[in-house]
């Protein structure tokens, strides 16, 4: 009986050349395909924390740059009387006889100082070079280019409805309402509104 030869069984076992190139090809395939998803997950995970970074807020509610909600009775002034001053948003909430409500920024529009109320002449003055605005924030004299800037307000009412002056900026009027009537004042300090230019007549935006 013929039995295989030590070089024959070695032959026999031995991958040959070409499965050796073979079996190296698929793997270096397989490598680059296990780069190729690395990448796409890498990417997408980007991507997605991206998304949620974009879609988060920024500023936390109560913090300059982010919403600030309170009951009327909390902000809002009789109308025509003095604004009151709400230091955490840098704003003031005027409310002016007509029956406008009002967000402006506390900051001058010269130079950046801070105008203050003054019940004597009924008037924002600039302690910094003298300029001065209306309650409802518009230009009155001085070197400030325009009036002061304001926030966006919306006013919730009791029965649902709202109003709100958006990216307006304008006084809303709620002359027709009382105090008791709104739920909730919301102003977003992160959407800052560019004051009226010099000139500028007083009006109401936005209702409902
Ligand atoms: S900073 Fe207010 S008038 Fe100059």
């Amino acid at each position: 009986m013929a039995t295989a030869t030590p070089a024959q069984g070695a032959a026999s076992t031995a991958p040959t050349k070409a499965q050796a190139v073979e079996v190296s090809a698929v793997s270096r395939r397989e490598f680059l395909y296990y780069i190729w998803g690395a990448s796409i997950v890498l990417l997408l995970g980007e991507v997605g924390a991206a998304t949620i970074w974009y879609a988060l807020p920024r500023f936390r509610e109560g913090e300059f740059g982010g919403t600030f909600r309170y009951t009327p009775s909390d902000v809002v002034p009789a109308a025509g009387e003095a604004p009151i001053t709400v230091p955490a948003g840098r704003f003031h909430i005027a409310h002016m006889a007509d029956g406008g409500l009002v967000v402006l920024y506390q900051v001058c529009t010269h130079l950046g100082c801070l105008p203050k109320w003054e019940p004597v002449n009924t008037r924002f003055a600039c302690p910094c070079h003298g300029s001065q605005y209306h309650l409802d924030g518009r230009w009155i004299t001085g070197p400030a280019p325009r009036g002061l800037d304001r926030f966006p307000l919306t006013v919730v009412l009791h029965n649902g409805e709202t109003r709100s002056n958006g990216v307006d900026g304008w006084p809303i009027d709620i002359s027709d309402i009382t105090l008791d009537d709104i739920a909730q004042i919301v102003v977003d300090t992160g959407a800052r509104v560019t004051g009226p230019a010099h000139g500028a007549e007083a009006r109401f935006t936005g209702s409902a």
